[in-house]
This record gives C-alpha cells, structure tokens and sequence, in this order.
C-alpha cells in the first residue's frame, strides 16, 4: 500500500529524468576561486551530462586540479554555485558530499601503505550510524553482519580488479598500477554514482592503465556510474571520452565531442599560446 502511494511520484521522476534539465548529473556555474592574486576558478561553468565518460583537459594550471577539489569540498570556492544531482556541494564537508553519491580517488597515504589492501577496502566503506545502532538494539549481532557484509563486498571488488590474491598484502607492496586499480575499487566500497579522477593513467603501464579504463566502461555500461577525468593524454581523451570539456586559465573554453574540441580554433590557441607563455 506505501508502495501505491508512492509509485505515481516514483514514475514522475523516472519520467523527468529524461528531459534535458536532468541531463546534467553535476553542474558548476560562475565558480571562483584565488590564492592570493591567482586567479584559479575565474568563473568556471560547467555541466557533466549523466552517465557519460567526460575528460576534462586543459593546459597545467587551467584550474582542473583546483575545480575538483572546489567542488568535493578541499578547497572553500569564493563564489559561485556547484550542484550534485541537484543538490548544492558548496559548504559541504568532504565526506558529506562522497556520501551523496560523488566520489574521488585518493592516493594512498602512508598509513593506508602500511595496511592491507583488505582493510584498505574495508575502512572505506562509509559508517552507516543509525543502521549500526538499530541493529544492536534489534537484533544483537547485526553488527557482525554488516561488517561480513562489507568485507564480502571489498573481496568481491578485489576479484574483479584482479587484486583478489593480495588482499592480505600490505597495500605498499603493490606496483604503480595496482596502486591505480586500488585507489578505484576503494572509491567503489561507497557506491558513487560520479567518479572524479585526476590524472588516473599517469605514470602507469600501458597494459594496466588499459585494464583501468576497462573497468571504467564496464562500470559505466553495468551500473550506469558517470565519469569526469582529468587527462593529459590526448589519445586517451580522443578515444575513450564521450564528451570533452577544456579548461583554460580558470574557465571553460570548449565543451563538445571528442572531435568538436579537437577542431576548436580556442582549445588550439589555449594549448599552443600556453606553452608560449611558459617561456
Ligand atoms: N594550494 C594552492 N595554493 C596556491 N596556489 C595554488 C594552489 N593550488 C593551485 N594553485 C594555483 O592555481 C592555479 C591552478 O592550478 P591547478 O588547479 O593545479 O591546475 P591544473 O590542475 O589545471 O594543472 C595554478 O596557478 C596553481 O599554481
Ligand atoms: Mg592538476
């Protein structure tokens, strides 16, 4: 019966998801942000169309690193406005807006190096409080299922990342690119429904920087999970993105295909006019 009161707003929703408002699963308008005189954020806009692969590109120093830690609350913006599936980000703490549903990668810190790639798992998976507590006062022992519940998640992820075999390593122990994978399937114990990424293939192996990028279409094509990456490697963009958007002194300068962007006279002149002015 709450499903029959519930069912006709259920199916307006589904219906609304459709229309081109909700095609923006995040979207950044009039972003800004300076340290001191620079001018990171200058009025950045931007929209991230739900269930893409979108890379975001732009010579060192557009602002990339800098627009993602705005918006996963790092960095406080001076102004500006950033929404989640239409929920507002600024203001919100770091793990408030993961808990949402938006999730970025973390290098691995010391302290996680020096534990296994199982607890590593483990601990990312988000704290559920209430949950934990109904479950001591109604039936003693829910917790222990909710901790076997995790630990069978993160060894499932761990399978499929072919990491399975060293759950019990210390996470130090992995090579560059395991590190990579690790850093992903940590990200997926809180079930994001957009992954941020910065820079995710740099400095890793040609054949697992390919397994990664596997992982990143299967999750997209399986679970419908949105991709915004930072990328360097413009064959990478070209052709594993669906939509680019390029970044230039603190703006977005072009948004488009892959094939839009790279005929765009502006994204031209941003890449060579930056690297005349490096000089
Ligand atoms: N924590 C910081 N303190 C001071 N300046 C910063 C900081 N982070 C970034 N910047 C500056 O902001 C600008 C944008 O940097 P960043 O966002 O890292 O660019 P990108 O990731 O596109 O290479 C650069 O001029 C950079 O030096
Ligand atoms: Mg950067």
């Amino acid at each position: 019966m709450a499903d029959a009161m519930t069912g006709a707003p259920m199916r307006a929703a589904l219906t609304d998801a459709t229309d081109d408002g909700d095609r923006a699963i995040l979207s950044v308008s009039a972003l800004e942000l300076s340290f001191g005189g620079v001018r990171a954020l200058a009025g950045t806009d931007l929209e991230v169309r739900r269930g893409s692969i979108t890379a975001l590109i732009g010579p060192n120093g557009a602002g990339k690193t800098t627009l993602f830690n705005a918006i996963t609350g790092f960095y406080r913006a001076d102004r500006g406005n950033a929404f989640f599936d239409g929920r507002p980000l600024l203001g919100k703490p770091p793990h408030a807006i993961a808990r949402l549903g938006m999730a970025r990668t973390f290098q691995l810190t010391k302290t996680l190096a020096a534990m296994p790639v199982l607890d590593n798992m483990m601990l990312a998976a988000p704290d559920q409080p209430g949950e934990r507590l109904a479950n001591l006062i109604l039936r003693p022992g829910g917790w222990r299922s909710r901790e076997a519940e995790v630990r069978e998640r993160a060894l499932e992820l761990l399978e499929t990342f072919s990491l399975r075999d060293q759950a019990e390593a210390y996470a130090g122990t992995l090579s560059g690119g395991q590190r990579k994978l690790l850093e992903l399937a940590r990200v997926l114990m809180l079930e994001p429904r957009l992954i941020l990424l910065d820079e995710p293939m740099a400095g890793i192996n040609p054949a697992l920087a390919q397994r990664l990028l596997g992982h990143i279409h299967e999750l997209r094509e399986g679970r419908g999970v949105t991709f915004l990456f930072i990328e360097h490697d413009m064959e990478v963009v070209m052709g594993q993105s669906d939509r680019v958007i390029v970044m230039s002194e603190g703006r977005v300068i072009a948004e488009g295909t892959p094939e839009q962007v790279s005929r765009d006279p502006h994204v031209i002149d941003a890449y060579l006019g930056s690297s005349g002015e490096a000089a």
